[in-house]
């Protein structure tokens, strides 16, 4: 028996019926680690953001099986997903990613609200992690007041803000300018060595990806695992 943290078999994911069905993940067999960095790579609509969702408890499979931490997600109550996805789980969405509504510091802090955590010590746990991605000085701003690249740090802040044990990034560089997304994959680097943390990481920067232990490239028909450096 398999200790990876992340275990998907034969899984399939399309959207739409009738003519409209389209196919996108047709027979996924993948193993994630723990304490693994694994780059996601392929051409755009070929189903990256898709397995992101289906891993980040955001969608269900079509079929094949899929096991987080060890336990058939397809067993879990709906408490249970939530709860997963609120403390186990950090997740970079590719698009949309900070609540207008709320400041950058409580966007940050939502995820230890969410978990019950007193306003007080979830804002402080927000701020050391808004100067972990190097935006002190935005602190209490809102969304539509920072840089897009701005509000994808902001978005990794909010999903490393409660230590989870597993993060999925979709394209969390996209934004950047080289020397910030240097900065973050070296913030991920230095979670992987602190505590273990794993990542699955959707990048089409080959560099970045080069700096993963592995780069699962999707092709549409098959899947290929490659191992880079390592
Ligand atoms: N909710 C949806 N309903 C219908 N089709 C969808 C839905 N979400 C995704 N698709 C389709 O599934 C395919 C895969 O989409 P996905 O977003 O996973 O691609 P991607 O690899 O992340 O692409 P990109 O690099 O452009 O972000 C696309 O052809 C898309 O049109
Ligand atoms: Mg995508």
């Amino acid at each position: 028996m398999s200790d990876a943290l992340v275990i998907a078999r034969g899984v399939r994911k399309g959207y739409g019926s009738g003519e409209r069905r389209v196919e996108v993940l047709r027979n996924l067999d993948l193993e994630v680690a723990r304490g693994e960095m694994l780059a996601v790579a392929g051409p755009s609509g070929v189903g990256k953001s898709t397995l992101l969702h289906l891993l980040g408890l955001l969608d269900r499979p079509d079929g094949g099986e899929l096991l987080l931490f060890g336990s058939d997600v397809a067993a879990l109550s709906v408490e249970e997903r939530a709860r997963w996805r609120n403390r186990r789980i950090g997740f970079v969405f590719q698009f949309h990613a900070l609540l207008p509504e709320f400041t950058l510091e409580e966007n940050v802090a939502m995820p230890l609200l969410i978990a019950g955590q007193p306003r007080r010590s979830a804002l402080a746990a927000a701020a050391e992690q808004i100067a972990a991605v190097g935006l002190e000085h935005r602190r209490t701003h809102f969304p539509d007041e920072l840089s897009g690249g701005e509000q994808q740090r902001g978005s990794v802040a909010r999903a490393l803000v409660a230590a989870p044990e597993l993060l999925l990034a979709d394209e969390p560089t996209g934004n950047l300018d080289a020397a910030n997304a240097e900065a973050l994959f070296e913030t991920f680097e230095e979670l992987h060595l602190s505590r273990g943390l794993t990542s699955v990481i959707v990048t089409h920067n080959e560099a970045l990806a080069g700096r993963c232990g592995r780069t699962l490239r999707l092709t549409g028909a098959d899947v290929e695992v490659g191992c880079s450096r390592t």
